[in-house]
């Protein structure tokens, strides 16, 4: 049995009084009654194509609920409507209504641009809930993170980039929270002066790393939608000192930034979880000068991905949900003016047997395998070279 008591008080009223209606008998005799302003007994089953049983079951269930009373007179009882009653619950069915009203969605939306939209926000959600748990997280997060050895996406036992950081000029121990799936920098061509602009900056891992490539005359500013994460950087930050590195709290599709900002934008795993990636693109065209370039490292399908599957990766390597096919990523890039795109590294997301056979039967394991599909992380590049 479904369990109705965990609902609110208002909802548990506003349901029984629904199921009192929800018959058209007794619908009809609140309705004899309103038209003929009078009480009437159980004998109303010559007015009504009811027998009197019949009648007197549903009088019950309208007077249980109080929407009509009964008083007793001589042998037969009167029932009155109880109009003090009926106008509690409309009044509780106007002020449920009012707010579903109020929202700009119809049957008719569905089949506009405008659900997506509704739809992305609550992504968004999800994914800034689940960052700023990251971030707020004190212990050692490199081992918590979602697109590292993680266990808050599930049990992760995958780390996309491994040790690579750890040896790199300008490593920040503190700002690695283990969450990238490439080496952004590695490909970015920053030179000493360069404005950097690090999207999804988590806490700063790259940018940190930008800076020693940017050297004192040039400026990084790491970019993140989720404020705790915007906080961890900015503390790992005052412990620097650095003062030519700045961390701003955005929307990667509506960036806070004038248009032509920046020399180079580096993102290390983040586009994937933007849900509208030509935006996206188109963002990074705006603030990135005329000539400058971005290097992206990120998560990309080949083919199109069964649920099940998508479901098994985002498990193991975490970051997975809203990757896009390769192909269409590339075209996105081309659409939004970019030249020059090239993959500078692509590596094969492995994920193992024992992961697959807990989201794929036998079958689907097989036809996964013979179909060449899967999941890779890329660094990609291209210029900004005109204007659109
Ligand atoms: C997988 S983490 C990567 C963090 C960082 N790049 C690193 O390698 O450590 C993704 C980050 O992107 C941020 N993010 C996701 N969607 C975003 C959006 N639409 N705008 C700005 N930041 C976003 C999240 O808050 C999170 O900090």
């Amino acid at each position: 049995m479904i369990k109705t008591d965990i609902f609110s008080q208002e909802l548990q009223e506003l349901s029984r009084f629904t199921k009192a209606i929800a018959h058209p008998a007794r619908l009809a005799i609140l309705q004899y009654l309103a038209e003929t302003k009078t009480c009437i007994s159980g004998d109303i089953s010559k007015s009504l194509p009811l027998s009197r049983s019949t009648v007197s079951q549903h009088l019950k269930e309208l007077k249980d609920l109080g929407l009509i009373q009964g008083r007793i007179d001589g042998l037969k009882t009167n029932y009155c409507l109880c109009s003090s009653n009926i106008d509690k619950y409309l009044l509780m069915f106007e002020s449920f209504f009012e707010p579903i009203k109020a929202v700009d969605i119809s049957c008719e939306t569905l089949n506009s641009n405008k659900l997506p939209s509704m739809k992305n926000k609550n992504l968004k959600g999800i994914v800034k809930e689940k960052y700023g748990a990251i971030a707020g997280q004190n212990t050692l997060l490199k081992e918590q993170g979602c697109c590292g050895p993680s266990n808050c996406c599930g049990e992760l036992e995958f780390s996309m980039i491994g040790d690579e950081y750890t040896e790199i000029d300008g490593h920040n121990a503190d700002a690695d929270l283990g969450l990238g799936c490439g080496l952004p920098t590695e490909f970015a061509q920053i030179k000493k002066g360069d404005t950097v602009i690090d999207l999804g900056a988590g806490a700063g891992n790259d940018c940190f790393v930008a800076r020693t490539l940017v050297g004192e005359t040039g400026k990084v500013i790491g970019l993140d939608f989720t404020e705790e994460m915007v906080q961890k950087a900015q503390q790992n930050l005052t412990k620097t000192g650095f003062k030519n590195i700045e961390f701003i709290q955005g929307d990667i599709e509506e960036m806070p930034l004038p248009d032509s900002t920046c020399d180079v934008v580096i993102s290390n795993c983040v586009l994937n979880l933007v849900p509208d990636k030509q935006k996206a693109f188109s963002e990074i065209f705006r603030i990135l000068k005329q000539g400058g370039h971005f290097s992206i490292s990120d998560v990309v399908t080949s083919g199109a991905l069964p649920e099940g599957l998508k479901e098994a990766a985002e498990m193991y390597a975490g970051c997975v949900s809203g990757a896009i096919d390769k192909q269409e990523y590339l075209k996105i890039i081309e659409d939004e003016g970019f030249s020059q795109i090239k993959i500078q590294k692509e590596k094969p997301i492995v994920i193992p047997d024992e992961t697959l056979q807990n989201y794929l039967n036998e079958e689907e394991l097989t036809e996964y395998k013979r179909s060449g599909r899967g999941i890779f992380s890329i660094t990609v590049y291209a210029e900004k070279n005109s204007r659109k």
